[in-house]
């Protein structure tokens, strides 16, 4: 089947794409568009045009992957059909699932656009490090005005048909998109075509300047160090000051400086990262994911609560159970609060929060018979979690699924308190867990295929982003962290202050930097989480005191007010009996001061990630380098538009990162030396992931 149809329908010329997934603008639909539009408007019975899309969405957007060999520049050029459109005769757009992109930009500068009520528009362009280059900041904000294209284009969201109404993104919503369209074609037909959008000034006139720079500031706390935003914010305020066809040229010109940026091929990578990590080698295709209707959660602590909200907000019954009542009684009014403040700021309509509310129920054991899945989220504490797990296998059906959201305990002891070890799986939540988009599932060696694809489909049910990993210490993520938080101490020692290191992290786009992170997660717990790791480190492994020391003195971190930073008022400030703690610690070690370049700090944070990363890919914990970009970037704020650690360690080069991990070896102990995958990779001169088989 070609990928564009042309058919004639009394006076309207109908052309329908169809280019599955996603009908993005290839070379093949761009020719086919062209050769269609052309064709109507040469036909003197043709009054009017209709662009529709066949398969589950209209135009999603350019094609990424010719994007990345340059062929959108191939003629006819996008640019190239909407002149033909914009020019020839009145067209409308009918709108099905998600015009994204060129696709919405396509739609714009149709003469009007009607659409499905649960369709959705939107200009993601940002997500890839670019800017709509067709056009779309210059034309949304001549529609609509450039508050809501500031809002829609920079934060690159999916804006509802419902809302797009509002803002007139779209002329109407319609229930029977292909005759309403015909409809609406045939009344075009009969009337003066409107003036195309990018010939309208009434949405640009009187505009308070102000609004554009309220826009960088938000841009630059929101998404610090992207390129994309700035640029963006840029083109819709000259849209309100240049014509048309400078607006344009200025559009075009931006959109081809951010489509050479480093962050645009980061966020390439990341788009079919996160894409790729969602497939799973091995599992059998014919498998068809259990559908979960019907789940309990263990425990009623911060997790517990968190997890029930993530459930019932898809749609399931969940049993919320915690055998100290009290306790119950507590987490219930905690989750009504999360509940009152979605809808307080309107995250939720308050309808859909109280519908959710009510599927959540406080019980017992004795009402799991009918679940499909159990989460616990017990405290980490192993021979806890085993008694829970016994007492689950007794209590549900044996079908269904048992999940721990441990992060850090091993699975496979957990499974072996079960009588379906394959039907046990690692959930890790991060928290919030309401809020936090990673969930990292951790098969243990006993998992089955069917409850990894029970748990891959739930997440995309539970709009989370999930990411396979295999059992061990600290998974994918938390196993890397400690090489980041353990290093800037080692500088601490060095005499490097942490404000100084915190600010290095933040401005390469962490939203907060190792040492405050410390602070936030309470140094106590660190201390204990390590007291139990130093049990199974190797021989001459080092680590500061700098932690114990800490707490020695009462320092507890951001929960006391008393950390490596002090907490007044909820700002943080330098702490000079924390300098002091840390300078006691190196004189004790005899450790001297020394200089270190801003660079250097960010390498010695930075690479361990990487070279952590690479022996996990070694030891089979992640399955592609890309699955540990997307966890990172969505469980620990690494900036996307860096690709994730493993992408940017891949520019960098691995020759630096197994450098400094040889001297980190000698330096700091055996877990710190060079991966063997990265030593053979550099011998071999393989320069990126992929080559390796990563
Ligand atoms: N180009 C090429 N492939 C695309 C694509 C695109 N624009 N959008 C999606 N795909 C592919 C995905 O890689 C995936 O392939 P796979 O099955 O081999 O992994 C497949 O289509 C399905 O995609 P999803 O898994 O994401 O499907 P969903 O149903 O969850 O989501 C979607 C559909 C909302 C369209 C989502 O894919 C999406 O957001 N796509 C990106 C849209 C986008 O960024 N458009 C702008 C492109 S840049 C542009 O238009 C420049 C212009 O201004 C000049």
């Amino acid at each position: 089947m070609n990928s564009v149809s042309y058919q004639a329908i009394g006076e309207i010329g109908v052309i329908t794409v169809h280019y599955p997934p996603v009908n993005a603008l290839s070379l093949a639909v761009r020719t086919g568009l062209g050769e269609s539009l052309a064709r109507a408007n040469a036909d003197p019975d043709i009054k009017a045009i209709l662009i529709r899309c066949d398969g589950k969405t209209f135009i999603a957007g350019a094609d990424i992957k010719e994007l990345q060999k340059g062929w959108h520049l191939k003629n006819p050029t996008l640019g190239e059909i909407q002149a033909m459109l914009e020019t020839g005769k009145p067209s409308i757009a009918a709108i099905h699932g998600t015009a994204l992109g060129g696709g919405y930009e396509l739609a714009l500068t149709c003469h009007a656009r009607i659409a499905l009520n649960d369709a959705a528009i939107g200009l993601p362009e940002v997500k890839l490090g670019l800017l709509p280059g067709a056009g779309g900041t210059q034309r949304l904000t001549r529609l609509c005005g450039p508050a809501a294209a500031l809002d829609i284009i920079v934060s690159g969201r999916q804006v509802p048909a419902s809302e797009a109404l509002q803002l007139g993104a779209i002329d109407a919503i319609v229930t029977d998109l292909d005759e309403a369209a015909l409809t609406f074609a045939r009344d075009f037909a009969a009337r003066p075509a409107p003036a195309p959008v990018i010939a309208r000034n009434e949405a640009i006139a009187g505009i308070d300047p102000d609004i554009f720079a309220a826009a960088r500031k938000q841009a630059a706390r929101k998404s610090r160090g992207a390129e994309a935003p700035l640029a963006i914010i840029a083109c819709i305020e000259q849209a309100c000051e240049l014509t048309p066809a400078e607006g344009l040229r200025f559009e075009r010109a931006e959109f081809d400086g951010l489509f050479g940026s480093d962050q645009h091929k980061a966020l390439t990578h990341y788009f079919f990262a996160e894409r790729e990590a969602r497939k799973i080698p091995g599992l059998p295709g014919e498998l068809a994911a259990v559908r979960i209707e019907r789940a309990g959660v263990i425990g009623t602590g911060t997790m517990g609560r968190g997890i029930a909200v993530v459930l019932a907000n898809a749609g399931i019954e969940v049993r919320l159970v915690d055998t100290n009542s009290d306790a119950a009684r507590l987490g219930m009014e905690a989750i009504k609060g999360i509940y009152d403040g979605s809808a307080a700021r309107g995250i939720q309509t308050r309808d859909a929060a109280d519908a959710a509310l009510k599927r959540i129920k406080l019980g017992g054991y004795e009402d799991l018979g009918e679940v499909d899945l159990v989460v616990e989220a017990a405290p980490e504490i192993m021979e806890l979690k085993r008694t829970i797990f016994a007492r689950l296998d007794a209590s549900t059906p044996p079908r269904a699924i048992l999940a721990t959201n441990t992060s850090s305990l091993d699975i496979d002891s957990i499974a072996a308190a079960t009588a379906r070890p394959e039907r046990v799986i690692g959930a890790h939540f991060f928290s919030p867990a309401h809020i936090m988009k990673l969930l990292e599932l951790v098969r243990g060696t006993t998992t089955g295929p069917e409850a990894i694809a029970a748990m891959m489909s739930l997440a995309a049910r539970l709009g989370k982003t999930p990411v396979l990993a295999g059992n061990c210490d600290g998974f994918i993520g938390n196993r890397m962290l400690q090489y980041y938080t353990g290093q800037s101490e080692f500088l601490m020692e060095h005499g490097i202050a942490p404000e100084r290191i915190d600010a290095v992290a933040e401005r390469f786009g962490m939203p907060m930097g190792p040492v405050a992170l410390r602070d936030l997660a309470g140094i106590d717990v660190s201390v204990l989480v390590r007291k139990e790791r130093m049990k199974t480190l190797p021989e001459g492994e080092r680590m500061s005191p700098i932690l114990e020391r800490m707490v020695e003195a009462g320092r507890f971190g951001r929960k006391n007010g008393k950390g490596f930073y002090r907490y007044e008022g909820g700002e943080r400030s330098p702490a000079p009996q924390a300098a002091a703690i840390i300078a006691g610690v190196a004189s004790d070690l005899g450790i001297p001061a020394r200089e270190f370049s801003d660079e250097e700090i960010r390498d010695r944070l930075f690479m361990p990630l990487v070279n952590e990363g690479a022996k996990e890919l070694e030891d089979g914990i992640a399955i592609r380098a890309g699955d540990i970009d997307v966890a990172w970037v969505n469980g620990y704020g690494f900036p996307r538009w860096r690709g994730g650690p493993m992408f940017w360690g891949q520019s960098v080069g691995f020759d630096k990162v197994a450098g400094l991990a040889l001297e980190f070896g000698e330096r700091y102990g055996p877990r710190w030396r060079p991966a063997p995958l990265l030593e053979t990779m550099v011998r071999d001169g393989v320069t990126t992931w992929r080559e390796a088989g990563y």
